[in-house]
């Protein structure tokens, strides 16, 4: 299964995936090019440093999200890709897009699900005063963060939380589902 990432900043969520690959607890997954929409995304440094071809797309370039997405399609399908993973990308796709990808594309978001659509869901959880945070991967559709879930994992919050140690515990707990996720879409053992 071959895999493009496309991410807009650190790529803690990209280095996960690359450590699970380096140790052949991927499946069949295989990550061909990681791509990002700022030429000055950590990321592109934590593909690079393990080989992973990467490409830029800005969007500063275009004159409009169409005219952005198809460019990105465009660099995307040079890879073949099977799967297209979302990891921390910051940018909403058209319908065009999302089409184009029906059934292959995904992303992870850090929160359950149908609570918490878009920004801010750490703030959210804690001044609605929840006892469970977490992330959830799901697929994507042209609705934000409405798509069919596929995988989520829950976290306790503390009453000592801040959004900045919530946000730590959240993603630690995507560091392991993100990657059991495409593991097992790889094998066959989600359906697509
Ligand atoms: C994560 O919080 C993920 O849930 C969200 O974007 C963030 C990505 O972080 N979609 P990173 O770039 O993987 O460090």
């Amino acid at each position: 299964m071959r895999i493009v990432c496309l991410i807009s900043g650190g790529g803690t969520n990209l280095q996960a995936l690359i450590d699970w690959q380096a140790n052949d607890l991927l499946g069949d997954a295989k990550i061909v090019a990681v791509i990002s929409n700022a030429a000055a995304a950590p990321g592109l440094g934590v593909a690079n440093n393990a080989a992973i071809p990467t490409g830029t797309v800005s969007h500063d370039d275009f004159p409009n999200r169409s005219a952005f997405d198809h460019a990105l399609i465009k660099l995307i399908n040079t890879h073949e890709p099977d799967l297209v993973v979302l990891a921390g990308f910051m940018r909403i796709l058209t319908g065009d897009f999302v089409a184009h990808y029906d059934g292959r594309l995904i992303n992870i978001h850090p929160s359950l699900l149908p609570k918490y659509k878009g920004l801010n869901t750490h703030r959210r959880a804690l001044e609605a005063g929840d006892n469970y945070a977490g992330a959830t991967v799901h697929w994507v559709t042209s609705e934000l963060d409405a798509g069919d879930i596929i995988r989520q994992v829950e976290v306790p919050i503390m009453r000592e939380d801040t959004e900045e140690t919530l946000n730590a515990r959240v993603l630690d707990a995507e560091y392991t589902l993100y990657p059991s996720v495409i593991r097992d879409l790889s094998l066959g053992l989600i359906k697509c």
